[in-house]
């Protein structure tokens, strides 16, 4: 497994990042974690400890908090494990309906509900302090000295080590520095082969299609800053490899991106998995991509994008099929 020293950290990790956003397997409060659900969870972890995946992503409202829950029990039952851990979680959405049954869904960042949430996500998980904690989706009625303050009093406390944020630009992540004392480590955003547009905003700048620059310069933001890139639904939840994508994607794309990335995965005898993970890895902003599987053998076909580095040809190839065209 490919490792490196997160910036800001001084801790070596695994690239590759296991996301927990079904460990609670349904997203109904009521409904309780069943037993063939923790069982998955057991294996999924151990598999990703056999491979050298050493990052795991929670969110305080992954499986409305039962992620972090079952997660919890497996450090539990095995002691030790947590050191060998890099723990991350989020914070800053909240639920339609919490506390009154007329909320609508909507972020909180008041330092009220970011020690709240860290709180619980503390409780749930069974650990004194979270490695990384990202505020989720920007909140357009941020107040910076509120953040500050609860960045702050979580440092000070010890509840949380390092701070990000995720699906922010270059222009929210300013803001945000310039008020808050404690580095902001991490951008956790949507990036895979059917998703190029952080990426692609670079090369399609002032031209006509694919239309306006809507990501502000945020990977090369973020390359200046040292802030490393996480990348969430890396695999587009398996349609680079089934060149089967949800709404949003043109089927031609889907099916072209597919076709390389089987093509490459022949060449280089690995998985299709490994293939498109191997096109972030191969991005000099040194990216981490988040893998939402709970299946051992997809993570295991994952883990070999270890193996593989792209050429600058081969990169190309997938980016074209990826953003359904050839470059300017
Ligand atoms: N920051 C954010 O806003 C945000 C948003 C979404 C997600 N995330 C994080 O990112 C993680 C990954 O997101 P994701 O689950 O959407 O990403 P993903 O790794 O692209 O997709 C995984 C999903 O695709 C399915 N899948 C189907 N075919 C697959 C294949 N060949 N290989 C791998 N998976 C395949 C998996 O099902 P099986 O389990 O059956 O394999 C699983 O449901 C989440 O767990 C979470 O930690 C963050």
């Amino acid at each position: 497994m490919q490792t490196q020293t997160l910036p800001g950290t001084g801790q070596d990790v695994s690239r590759l990042i296991l996301g927990a956003m079904r460990f609670g397997g349904s997203w109904s409060r009521e409904e309780p974690v069943s037993a063939s659900q923790r069982a998955t969870v057991e294996r999924i972890v151990q598999t990703a400890l056999d491979l050298g995946i050493t990052v795991i992503d929670h969110a305080d409202i992954y499986c409305a908090g039962k992620s972090e829950a079952v997660f919890g029990d497996v450090l539990r039952a095995h002691p030790g494990l947590r050191q060998r851990l890099f723990l991350q979680s989020k914070c800053g959405i909240r639920f339609a309906g919490d506390p009154t049954p007329d909320a609508p869904a909507r972020y909180d960042f008041s330092r009220a509900h970011i020690v709240a949430s860290v709180e619980g996500s503390l409780r749930r998980l069974g650990v004194d302090h979270l490695d990384l904690l990202l505020l989720h989706r920007p909140d357009p009625l941020i107040e910076l000295e509120e953040v500050a303050a609860a960045f702050t009093a979580l440092e000070d406390a010890g509840k949380v080590r390092h701070f990000g944020v995720s699906n922010h630009t270059a222009a929210q992540i300013a803001l945000l520095r310039s008020v808050v004392r404690q580095p902001i480590l991490v951008n956790q955003v949507e990036l895979s082969l059917l998703h190029p547009h952080l990426i692609d905003a670079g090369v399609g700048f002032n031209q006509t299609s694919p239309g306006p620059d809507r990501n502000g310069g945020t990977l090369e933001y973020c390359r200046q800053h040292g802030i490393t890139v996480q990348a969430w639904s890396p695999l587009a939840k398996g349609a680079v490899v089934s060149g089967v994508a949800g709404p949003g994607v043109a089927p031609e794309t889907a099916q072209a991106v597919a076709a390389e990335v089987a093509r490459q995965a022949a060449e280089h005898g690995v998985s299709g998995e490994a293939i498109a993970l191997a096109w972030l890895l191969r991005h000099p902003a040194r990216i981490m991509p988040v893998i939402g599987t709970t299946n051992p053998a997809r993570l295991r076909a994952a883990g070999q994008a270890s193996e593989v580095t792209l050429t600058r040809e081969a990169w190309y190839r997938l980016f074209i099929a990826g953003r359904g065209g050839r470059v300017p």
